[in-house]
């Protein structure tokens, strides 16, 4: 099967998933009918460390009010609609119709959808012009890219001369069999995590210069966050044991959180 058949069938659910999100968050006690974005924190931060890191990351990308931001990878648009609180304006896509649908339609029901717009396809080919962003972001997704350099030079090319770009990523640390299912794929089919040093000779390929790296692992590995509703709430209990393969992974050395910041 090909790989983004792969990726769109892990990742897609049947059910209609807004609906399903919702109704966790009702039955938590949220009032669903005045819901902010930081009410969707605990349940659209599809990533470790959840909102933080994605605060984390935008901080360290320096979003402004009135920027441009492509999220590439952008799941049901937990960071874009972070971003946008800060008043940029922000283009999501993502591989994932189903998680597409949810994004508009989560960003709608917050109040945001005037500053987000989200685009079902593939990072390797972007239906977006040269030089329209002025930053972009990509949190968690390089895991299921088996051509890095290929999306790296899509973003550079959609981002404006000196346009920063942050990447949030798993990445390995470390030798051994990786314990799967993980929270990105079922087995080694659709999964292909990298060194930090590979990812930078993928970025410097695609024409970045990159300007930091950090070991955010540390941050991950605390307790998951507290709140009325979790992650696994809404994907299902065999997203618990996807998550727990994760840390194990982390623990034993072979994965990490890492970000690269890098610029076109
Ligand atoms: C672990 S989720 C992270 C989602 C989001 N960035 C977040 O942190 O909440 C990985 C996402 O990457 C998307 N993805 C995987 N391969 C892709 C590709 N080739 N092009 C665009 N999106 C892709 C998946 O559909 C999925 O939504």
């Amino acid at each position: 099967m090909d790989v983004r058949d792969l990726v769109t069938g892990h990742y897609g659910v049947t059910e209609d998933l807004a609906t399903r999100i919702l109704r966790a968050l009702s039955g938590a006690g949220v009032d669903t009918d005045h819901l902010g974005a930081p009410d969707l924190f605990p349940v659209d931060q599809l990533h470790a460390g959840g909102a933080p890191a994605s605060k984390y990351v935008l901080d360290r990308l320096g979003i402004e009010p009135g920027m441009r931001l492509l999220d590439v990878g952008c799941g049901i648009g937990g960071a874009s609609r972070m971003a946008a609180m800060t008043g940029a304006a922000v283009t999501g896509i993502d591989l994932t119709p189903e998680f597409i649908e949810t994004a508009r339609v989560l960003s709608d029901r917050v109040g945001l959808a005037d500053r987000l717009e989200f685009l079902s396809t593939a990072g390797e080919s972007l239906p977006l012009d040269d030089g329209s962003f002025d930053a972009a972001v990509m949190v968690h997704v390089g895991m299921n890219l088996p051509e890095k350099t290929a999306v790296f030079a899509e973003v550079h090319r959609v981002l404006r001369p000196g346009g920063r770009f942050a990447l949030y990523e798993q990445v390995r640390t470390g030798e051994g069999d990786l314990p799967y299912p993980l929270p990105w794929a079922e087995d080694e089919r659709s999964s292909f995590v990298e060194t930090v040093s590979d990812y930078c000779a993928h970025l410097e390929r695609a024409g970045f210069e990159v300007e930091d790296e950090e070991d955010r692992t540390p941050t991950t590995l605390g307790p998951p966050p507290q709140g009325p509703v979790s992650n696994a709430v809404v994907f299902g209990p065999p997203f618990m044991q996807r998550i727990a393969n994760n840390v194990a992974a982390t623990k034993a050395g072979l994965l990490g959180a890492w970000l690269l910041l890098a610029r076109a």
